[in-house]
């Protein structure tokens, strides 16, 4: 009890004293200050520096249960080094914060009570809003999109990335060459076929001999800007990416590239135009390079929702405007937030509801390999079951969804999304209008509006 008014006095006092940082700060240098006074650190970190009273029998049944959830859900420390240092800020991060702070969830409610730091003043929002901005305009700049769009969390998809022509024509050959793979079947394109928008529509893949994979096939459409490949993340590059499928004995089940080299070097033709551009000569380096060259031109510009960022405002139904604003007032633009709307960083799946439980109860479905995500790279447990975000383009044609791919319509996925990763109540009509917007981010190939020829449609 006394611990309690000791408290009380104590954020008083501080709230008295706590003012906004000066106006003329830079915007990182202001956001940190501001970050640092709220205490999101102190939920947000793996070793939290605690205040002093933080062990009093009060403030630690409340902060510790918060610390803990905090944590699992959002990690504030590279964001924080990123303003220290001046470097690029996570465009995830940004989104993140601009969110919580606008929609007055951060710093939780009861934290005023204990942390006498963490006075979170009408000003200061303001402040930490305006520098997110500025943040975003300097490291994340969008020339693309009409003035009114051009600080959203989303961006247009570009009408290019750079890229070697003569490397990409050789990588669309091998990318549809069967002869990467052990019996001559397998090519990348038929897990990921172009006309299929670039995935298999299966819940697993089936590779050599009929095996099934895992985990369910991303597309390889806008890949090239995901910050990393895999769900778990375990390619840091296309190239290297392309590196994993011609070994994996349940995709293309070759022993070794020689094995690959070998048969590619009787085919004199090839060799010859190859060695045109790669004098070195046909290896695994050279091979998953010309492919990664060519998926950077697998990207598709100007979907209806990305004509409306740039200013057709007839480009979206009302309704798929409408829905575009609930996308963000559910906080999906944060996780699904830059070009691909996603593909830039790990989340934990399940962090508002038990996912995995509720899969199990529904579909009978018991945990997998597949479901441990990064944590099978990193052997950290905060990073089980987190996951690669998916980016969403195209994503109308990319059924069934979810690293299991358990989810067979957009509908549910929605729905599953609200609730397992949100942390909200959907109703149905607010379902179908994200559904609707989502349908809009179906964007052109080489200039034609990309389809799927699995569509029953
Ligand atoms: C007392 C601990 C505590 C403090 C202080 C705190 N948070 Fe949180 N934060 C949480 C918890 C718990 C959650 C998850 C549950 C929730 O949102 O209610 C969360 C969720 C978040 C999320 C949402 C992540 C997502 O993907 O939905 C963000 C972003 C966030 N906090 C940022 C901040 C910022 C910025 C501050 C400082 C202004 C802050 N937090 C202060 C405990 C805290
Ligand atoms: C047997 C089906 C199959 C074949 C063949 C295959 N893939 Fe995949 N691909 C998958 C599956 C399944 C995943 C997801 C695996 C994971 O994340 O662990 C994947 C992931 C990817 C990704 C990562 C996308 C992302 O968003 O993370 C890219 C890029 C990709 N494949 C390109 C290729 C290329 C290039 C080839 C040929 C060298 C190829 N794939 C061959 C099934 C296949
Ligand atoms: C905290 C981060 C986060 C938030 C918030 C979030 N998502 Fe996701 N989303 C993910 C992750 C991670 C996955 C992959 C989950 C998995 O495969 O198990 C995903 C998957 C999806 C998929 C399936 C993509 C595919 O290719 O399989 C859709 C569709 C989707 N989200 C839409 C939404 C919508 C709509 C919202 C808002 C209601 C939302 N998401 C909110 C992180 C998030």
């Amino acid at each position: 009890m006394a611990a309690a008014v000791a408290i009380a006095v104590l954020a008083v006092i501080y709230r008295a004293v706590n003012k906004a940082p000066s106006a003329d700060m830079a915007a990182g240098e202001q956001l940190l200050q501001i970050l640092d006074d709220g205490g999101c650190a102190e939920c947000h970190t793996a070793n939290p520096e605690m205040p002093f009273y933080a062990n009093w029998p009060l403030a630690k049944s409340l902060i510790g249960k918060h610390i803990e959830e905090g944590y699992a859900v959002f990690d504030i420390t590279p964001l924080v080094e990123a303003l220290g240092n001046g470097t690029v800020p996570s465009e995830v991060d940004l989104a993140k914060v601009e969110r919580c702070l606008s929609d007055g969830s951060m710093p939780l409610a009861q934290y005023y009570l204990v942390h006498w730091g963490s006075s979170m003043t009408g000003a200061k929002k303001e402040m930490v809003l305006a520098d997110v901005r500025e943040l975003r305009a300097e490291y994340y700049p969008n020339p693309l999109a009409a003035p009114e769009f051009s600080n959203e969390p989303v961006r247009p998809v570009p009408d290019s990335v750079p890229y070697d022509a003569r490397k990409a024509e050789l990588g669309d050959i091998l990318y549809h060459d069967t002869r990467l793979s052990a019996d001559g079947t397998i090519s990348c394109a038929t897990c990921h076929g172009l006309e299929t928008a670039g995935v298999d529509n299966k819940r697993y893949s089936e590779g050599i001999n009929g095996q099934l994979g895992g985990v369910n096939a991303p597309t390889v459409y806008n890949s090239v800007f995901n910050f990393v490949q895999f769900w778990d993340g375990r390619a840091a590059t296309l190239a290297e990416q392309a590196g994993g499928p011609p070994l994996n004995p349940v995709e293309m089940g070759c022993l070794s590239f020689d094995e690959i080299v070998a048969r590619l070097a009787q085919d004199r033709d090839f060799v010859r135009k190859f060695n045109a551009v790669y004098p070195e000569g046909l290896s695994q380096e050279t091979i998953t390079d010309a492919i990664g060259e060519f998926e950077k031109t697998l990207i598709t510009p100007d979907s209806p929702f990305d004509l409306y960022l740039k200013g057709d405002k007839s480009a979206m139904t009302a309704e798929q405007i409408e829905g575009y604003e609930l996308f963000k007032a559910y906080s999906c633009a944060t996780c699904h937030a830059g070009v691909n709307m996603g593909g830039l960083s790990y989340e934990l799946m399940g962090q508002r509801d038990n996912y995995f439980e509720d899969r199990e109860i529904t579909l009978k479905s018991g945990l997998t390999d597949g479901d441990n995500g990064r944590w099978a790279q990193t052997g950290v447990e905060r990073d089980r079951y987190r996951f690669k975000t998916p980016g969403l383009r195209n994503i109308a044609l990319t059924w069934p969804y979810y690293h299991d791919g358990s989810v067979a319509t957009l509908d549910e996925a929605v729905k599953k999304m609200a609730r397992f990763q949100s942390g909200k109540k959907i109703s149905d009509s607010d379902a179908d209008k994200i559904v609707s917007y989502l349908d809009a981010l179906t964007g052109q190939y080489q200039g034609k509006t990309l389809t799927n020829a699995n569509n029953p449609e």
